[in-house]
């Protein structure tokens, strides 16, 4: 089986500094590599900017800053938010650094190579703010203005001369593929989506620009850049010493096993670049997940609609762990999700203080005050100690399975069950009329604990710095974490010390 993992997020626009959008990406992916951390993978998370193209000139323009030296200020922000959202993120790419250039022009010149490029004149419409040429059918007009149907951006008209991709060609080789990898394209809605549009057919694609410089040389001819997409999307490979296939990282990573991206940016994922891909004859990524948008109200949160939540504001207030289960848990993976702090409030109230913080702070206080901070010494488990232990045991094949298709609906409903039945046990087995019956008690006791480190090890995906603290009380450190160790009913020492557990979640008093 193969044991190594390359996940990626989408690389960011750097026009703006990061809003929740852009954390949800980054956290759902840091979930993901996290999860097949603790099931033994060696893993490669690679996130980053993408920088070239009109959008970011136009930006860069408006504050009368050169290009780069406006990428550099504001690439730096999207890194300091990946450490701020505490990402296992193993590098962090900028689509202005040398080995990135070097990658993609070694690209092109295959595709020009093997003639799946050409010179003519392209004339249609293009939105910058996507970086996306649309035809005829995908513009309207609102008020005197043209807009995208799709993305309502404004749209403008180009004419000039311009290499295209044969990407006509690939329609059936394309068709062909989804159809022998049913699971490329997640979740099966948005894979509908993509098979309907490539199956009423391809046009080719243009794939430089004359009118505008920023960007990466054509390597035949330096009047063009190359289309910022075929240089964006190539940062997969860059990021793995493309085109020097013989090194480890390419050999162990490329293919990608998931690219997880936003809908919005489905096609270019879904069509082009395997398209581009297969004209260069190079493998294909196993997986493109396409989630859904936090939205703000109705409407999709972006910088050009001027409706953005700041991520690092949320976290000064509420903390980081709070953000990503919420994120996690409450944005039904795969749909678009609302966010309001009023909602976060409540999920922090509710599932986080009342249910699992809950359960580690009276299990352990109760430790603490009649077991003295020790793991007990005499156990006997009776039949409902071994029902609700081997729960774990019984679904861990359907865990597996649910992190496999990015399933992370079911992964978090079967943690907050766990945790009901986790909290009911201790409250209809009530240890604290036990006092005569101190076997029972133990019992009871060691298994609220090693409840308590299964569920632990099942969040730590989620909120991993507080997973950290809980694991800690049994001496578990991130390394040790193990997946499969939720499988074991006695992990648990017996008379060992644990440590004592400060309060994990405050609640929120609301002040309406
Ligand atoms: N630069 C391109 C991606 C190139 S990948 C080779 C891009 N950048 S972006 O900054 O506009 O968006 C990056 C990611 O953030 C996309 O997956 C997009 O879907 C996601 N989000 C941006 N706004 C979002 C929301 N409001 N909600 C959820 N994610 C959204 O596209």
């Amino acid at each position: 089986m193969n044991k190594n993992f390359y996940i990626t997020t989408p690389i960011y626009y750097p026009s703006a500094k990061p809003h929740m959008g852009h954390a949800y990406s980054s956290i759902i992916a840091d979930f993901f590599a996290r999860a097949k951390k603790i099931q033994g993978f060696n893993v490669f998370f690679l996130t980053g900017t993408d920088e070239h193209g009109l959008k970011i000139q136009r930006a860069a323009e408006k504050k009368g800053m050169e290009p780069k030296k406006f990428c550099d200020e504001i690439s730096v922000t999207f890194k300091d938010l990946s450490k701020t959202l505490n990402l296992t993120n193993n590098d962090f790419i900028r689509t202005t650094e040398k080995r990135h250039f070097k990658s993609v022009q070694n690209l092109w010149n295959i595709l020009e190579k093997k003639n799946e490029i050409y010179l003519s004149k392209y004339s249609g419409w293009y939105s910058v703010s996507d970086e996306a040429f649309y035809s005829d059918d995908e513009i309207e007009t609102i008020d005197s203005l043209k807009k995208s149907k799709s993305s309502g951006s404004l749209v403008e008209w180009v004419e000039e001369e311009s290499y295209f991709f044969k990407l006509s060609k690939w329609q059936k080789p394309l068709l062909k593929f989804y159809k022998d990898n049913p699971k490329f394209i997640l979740p099966e809605s948005r894979k509908n989506e993509v098979i309907s549009f490539v199956s009423s057919g391809l046009k080719d694609l243009s794939v430089s620009r004359k009118s505008f410089s920023w960007g990466i040389n054509v390597p035949s001819n330096n009047e063009h850049v190359i289309y910022v997409w075929l240089d964006a999307l190539t940062n997969y490979l860059s990021a793995l010493n493309y085109p020097d296939t013989n090194n480890d990282l390419y050999k162990n990573f490329w293919p990608a096993s998931l690219h997880l991206i936003g809908k919005d940016i489905l096609r270019f994922h879904a069509i082009y670049w395997p398209a581009f891909l297969l004209a260069a004859d190079i493998p294909l990524p196993e997986r493109i997940y396409g989630h859904g948008w936090i939205l703000s109200g109705e409407e999709k949160m972006s910088k050009s609609k001027g409706n953005i939540l700041d991520p690092i504001e949320i976290i000064k207030k509420y903390g980081l762990d709070p953000l990503r289960y919420y994120l996690i848990k409450e944005v039904s993976f795969g749909n678009d999700g609302n966010i309001s702090q009023k909602k976060l409030e409540n999920c922090i109230n509710s599932d986080l203080a009342n249910n699992y913080g809950n359960l580690c702070q009276r299990v352990i206080a109760f430790n603490e005050k009649n077991l003295n901070l020790q793991i007990p010494d005499k156990i006997n488990f009776k039949d409902i100690d071994i029902k609700i232990l081997n729960d774990f045991n019984l679904n861990y094949q359907n865990l597996l399975k649910y992190l496999d298709n990015q399933d992370i609906n079911s992964y978090i409903n079967y943690i907050v069950e766990r945790l009901f039945a986790s909290n009911k046990y201790f409250n209809d087995e009530e240890p604290w009329k036990k006092k005569d019956d101190i076997i029972r008690l133990n019992t009871i006791m060691y298994v609220s604990l090693e409840l308590i480190r299964k569920i632990t090890i099942l969040l730590y995906p989620i909120i991993p710095e507080t997973s950290l603290k809980v694991l800690k009380i049994f001496k578990i450190s991130e390394k040790k974490i193990n997946l499969e160790s939720i499988k074991n009913n006695n992990f648990l020492e017996l008379g060992q010390k644990i440590n004592k557990l400060n309060i994990l979640f405050e609640k929120i008093v609301s002040n309406d």
